[in-house]
């Protein structure tokens, strides 16, 4: 039976998420929210100011359709400074509604109804619904836990005749894996022998404190055949500016450009120039920015751990995730929905990012981007867990 009657049935099962839900229920019971993944204080001052002056100078209507040139200009030389890839600002870089947007584009823009998806669980929510959309099909590889991995022959498995796209995230939400280079190379390889493209979201390129980040692009037979999407929301404390990219071969982007103007068309005018500048701050700041969420994570994660939870190393992103059978638990969801009553703390059941609900039902995720005073108070409701 249709769960919500005007829905087309292929978004059927897409309710409202349970970020909705969480974040409903800290506004009513009071609770800290470490549940959605937004941070509580301002990033880089430069940024702000960057796009308040482009207010008070009369940026104030559509900007160009693939993004105002300072932007695109910007965002070419971050890919060449960091990483040494080149992209022609205006043939290969396209600004998009964050990078939510970019990835509905690449996926509208680059499957078939039938088509497959290859992409790692746990997964951002987005994902699944962007792919269904698309009227293609998702075949997931599961990230293991303690360390989340995947078996490479999950992966060869999962690709068939009918795959045209692997998604990867990576710096990974919820999980905070940061790929190996090891990883990243078989990745790379099986793109190439099965002629696939890979849709890479990087929005937390710069929110790494172990390893390093290596963009999928930069690997072997990659450069034309993928689509590399990232924001500055992470990593300049925007979060609701909704500026986001896509790069790619000038092919691939005029792929996702055509799906894109029929979207949004454009958005966030004045706050592309508040990106822009933020792209060109030296790397001292980008360091600053992951130091900073390196100590929140942590204390996050020394304070879960006091509290009797089971930790997993986060490597980066906004998130730590914990299992919860160590304190006699098994139920995510339900200990998620008791927890602001309990503790007055609110967090996010993992389950909800995995197919197979098993692998996912005792780990639950908590957001390490708060002020450490936030943190410093949450952690203290939540020792009295096992009491
Ligand atoms: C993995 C991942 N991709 C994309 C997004 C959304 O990015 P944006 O706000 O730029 O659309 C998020 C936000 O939480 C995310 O965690």
């Amino acid at each position: 039976m249709a769960d919500t009657p005007y829905l087309v049935s292929r978004l059927q099962g897409f309710g409202t998420t349970i970020f909705a839900e969480m974040s409903a229920l800290a506004v009513a019971t009071g609770s800290i929210n470490l549940g959605q993944g937004f941070p509580d204080a301002d990033g880089p001052p430069e940024v702000n100011e960057a796009a308040i002056a482009a207010i008070r100078s009369g940026h104030n209507q559509y900007p160009p359709g693939i993004g105002i040139p300072e932007l695109r200009t910007a965002i070419a030389a971050h890919q060449a400074q960091w990483y040494g890839v080149d992209f022609d600002p205006d043939t290969e870089v396209l600004v998009t509604a964050g990078a939510t947007e970019g990835i509905a584009a690449a996926l509208l823009a680059l499957c078939e109804p039938g088509d497959e998806v290859v992409t790692f669980e746990p997964y951002y929510d987005s994902y699944a619904a962007c792919i269904a959309l698309a009227g293609a099909h998702r075949r997931v590889v599961q990230l293991r836990t303690p360390d989340y991995s995947f078996d490479p022959s999950a992966l060869i498995a999962a690709i068939t005749p009918r795959t045209r796209v692997l998604l990867l995230n990576s710096p990974h939400n919820p999980t905070g894996k940061v790929f190996t280079r090891d990883e990243l190379e078989l990745i790379a390889r099986l793109c190439v022998e099965h002629d696939l493209i890979a849709v890479t979201d990087e929005v937390y390129e710069h929110l790494v404190f172990d390893g390093e980040h290596q963009p999928l692009v930069t690997f072997s037979g990659m450069r034309d055949r993928t689509v590399t999407i990232s924001s500055g929301g992470k990593t300049f404390s925007c979060t609701g500016w909704k500026i986001g990219w896509v790069c790619a071969s000038p092919e691939l982007t005029a792929a996702v450009r055509t799906v894109k103007q029929f979207l949004t068309y454009v958005n966030g005018g004045p706050f592309q120039y508040g990106i822009a500048a933020g792209l060109g701050l030296p790397g001292s700041v980008f360091r600053r920015v992951a130091a900073d969420l390196e100590e929140k994570r942590d204390r996050l994660s020394a304070g879960l751990a006091a509290a009797g939870l089971s930790v997993f190393r986060s490597a980066g992103t906004y998130f730590v995730t914990v299992d919860i059978r160590s304190i006699g638990e098994r139920d995510g969801l339900a200990f998620c929905r008791a927890l602001p009553e309990r503790c007055g703390v609110v967090a996010v059941p993992s389950v909800v990012f995995y197919d197979d609900h098993d692998a996912g039902r005792s780990l639950v995720r908590f957001a390490c981007c708060k002020q450490l005073d936030v943190i410093d108070d949450a952690v203290g409701r939540l020792q009295g867990l096992t009491s």
